[in-house]
């Protein structure tokens, strides 16, 4: 079969092709993030829980685009409630056995099936990139978000075009697709990460473009020289 018009058409980002494609992988995404990652996914969404406050304990949380709920459940350990949205029925299924008392709802990121202000804190883990309107997104981020409280957004970067930033693109590219493709069983999922994130803006942009919509502040930091920022943005409001 003839993988070009796959490819094709995930560059396209049409949110039926993106479902399909984590429909695809959901029972071997956990495992290929671990080795692809060598564990590092794991330490950035404790640094999320970190920068939400590190004890959630009677917060509302909810976690955007959720997946199979690694970060829904790093946000359930710290004392949160948690809600999980995704749109990819298979990813959520994963989800149950890592957060006991979790709640997860089928739903697009573009207009969810949640209460305006509902959260404490809103996460959304390597899920912006995915959807076809990220300034919709933040509006809907924000609108679930109570006044003053706080937006975190992991998602991939991409590193300075020095030594370790040539090389990292190459592995993005030409070796990613390829172990990513025996690990899921899919080297077009992989192929749209590598094309999503050489597409992506640069971390300032997406800060000033969250600041255009409506968030009182926004702070990043840069992961791993690059490979990945944490923006943390506060809804307005809070000081009443
Ligand atoms: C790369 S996975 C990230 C999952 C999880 N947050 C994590 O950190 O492992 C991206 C997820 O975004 C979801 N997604 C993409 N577009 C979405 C949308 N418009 N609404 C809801 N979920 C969406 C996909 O179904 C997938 O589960």
């Amino acid at each position: 079969m003839d993988g070009a018009p796959e490819k094709q058409d995930l560059h396209k980002k049409d949110p039926k092709v993106v479902q399909g494609m984590f429909a695809r992988i959901a029972g071997r995404y956990d495992v290929a993030n671990r080795v692809l990652s060598g564990g590092v996914d794991t330490r950035w969404r404790k640094l999320v829980v970190r920068r939400a406050g590190g004890d959630l304990t009677g917060q509302r949380a909810v976690d955007v685009a959720c997946g199979t709920g690694d970060l829904a459940a790093a946000l359930d350990r710290a004392g949160a409630d948690v809600l999980g949205v995704d749109f990819t029925f298979e990813m959520l299924a994963h989800a149950p056995k890592k957060v006991r008392p979790g709640m997860w709802v089928q739903g697009d990121a573009l207009a969810m099936p949640v209460h305006d202000g509902l959260a404490d804190v809103v996460t959304m883990g390597f899920g912006l990139r995915n959807v076809i309107d990220r300034r919709q997104c933040f509006r809907e981020l924000l609108r679930i978000t109570k006044p003053g409280g706080k937006v975190l957004i992991l998602e991939f970067g991409m590193p300075d075009r020095d030594l370790f930033g040539r090389v990292y693109r190459s592995y993005l590219t030409h070796v990613l697709p390829r172990i990513g493709g025996v690990l899921s069983g899919d080297r077009a999922a992989y192929r749209y990460l590598d094309s999503t994130v050489q597409a992506w803006p640069q971390a300032d942009k997406l800060a000033e473009e969250m600041k255009e919509d409506g968030f009182e502040t926004v702070e990043f930091e840069r992961l791993f020289r690059g490979i990945a920022y944490l923006h943390v943005a506060t809804a307005p409001g809070g000081r009443g």
